[in-house]
């Protein structure tokens, strides 16, 4: 893999899907709250800390944890794509929170001094770096000692059908090939021991991996598809290159294979499972 052409890649889907994980961002957030919570839990933030969130997104984990250090404490928000963290600081200002900053950030090279945070918090990010090993050195770099990291990072894709009936979907129809081990990608922490083999490289002791389940939800299927195409990177890049004719067969194959998935009352729930971490600097 060309790791330079990857990150500009990846960067710039996600510049792009900012605007749509700010659409949907009351419907995440609710469905990912038992995961929220097991990571603030696992960093314990107190007042007068200093948490830094890699690859926030929206922020809606270091906005929890601001409420916990206080009007002393800070959470600094980052994010490499830079309509992630204009989306989260608008996030911010809607909560009225006056102890988050907001900035551009590459999780890679940490832009922040040696031993200066006290809590690091990284959900679904670490496991789409080209260099997660190099991510965590820098976050054992930037915490002080003793201070705590905590991330999420998906389980194997047969745990995670709300995302993988897609991927699969996209794989079988020639249009995105599944990545592969040991390459960037929501699934590619998910193999037995290696999440505690990357803590415990980069130098963080005390680890604990575990597993939070959960679902995410939709009122049909094409409320699921548009919850989809508006969060999914990868769905809206493959839909701009595709005829009416292709796109409509691809949201045809999306509906069987997501029609096991609708109850009777014609909702859909979407099981999500994912690993957790927490480890100390
Ligand atoms: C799956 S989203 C997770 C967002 C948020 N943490 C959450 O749980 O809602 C992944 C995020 O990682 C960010 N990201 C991807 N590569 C990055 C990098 N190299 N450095 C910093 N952020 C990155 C994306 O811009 C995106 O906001």
């Amino acid at each position: 893999m060309d790791f330079e052409t990857y990150r500009a890649e990846s960067r710039d889907r996600w510049e792009r899907a900012a605007a749509g994980w700010a659409s949907r961002r009351e419907t995440m957030q609710q469905a990912t709250a038992p995961v929220t919570m097991w990571m603030i839990d696992a960093i314990d933030p107190r007042p007068g800390q200093t948490v830094l969130e890699l690859a926030a997104g929206l922020g809606d984990t270091g906005l929890m944890a601001a409420e916990l250090v206080g009007p002393t404490g800070t959470v600094i928000l980052t994010d490499g794509a830079e309509a992630m963290v204009e989306a989260a600081k608008e996030n911010a200002a809607r909560l009225g929170v006056a102890n988050v900053e907001a900035k551009p950030m590459e999780a890679e090279w940490i832009d922040l001094a040696t031993a200066t945070v006290d809590g690091v918090l990284c959900r679904w990010g670490y496991m789409l770096l080209a260099d997660p090993e190099a991510a965590l050195r820098e976050t054992r770099r930037v915490l002080r000692p003793d201070g705590r990291v905590a991330l999420a990072a998906w389980d194997e894709p047969a745990r995670n059908p709300w995302m993988d009936v897609l991927t699969g979907i996209l794989d079988g129809r020639g249009l995105v090939p599944r990545s592969q081990p040991g390459t960037p990608g929501p699934f590619a922490f998910a193999m037995d021991g290696l999440i505690d083999d990357l803590l415990g490289a980069a130098g963080f002791g005390e680890t604990e991996v575990s597993a939070v389940d959960f679902a995410f939800r939709a009122d049909d299927l094409d409320a699921w598809w548009d919850h989809m195409l508006l969060t999914s990177p990868t769905l809206a890049a493959t839909l701009g290159t595709l005829s009416p004719k292709d796109h409509y067969e691809l949201r045809d194959a999306f509906d069987a294979g997501y029609v096991q998935y609708v109850g009777e009352d014609g909702t859909l729930t979407l099981p999500a499972r994912t690993l957790v971490a927490a480890a100390t600097a």
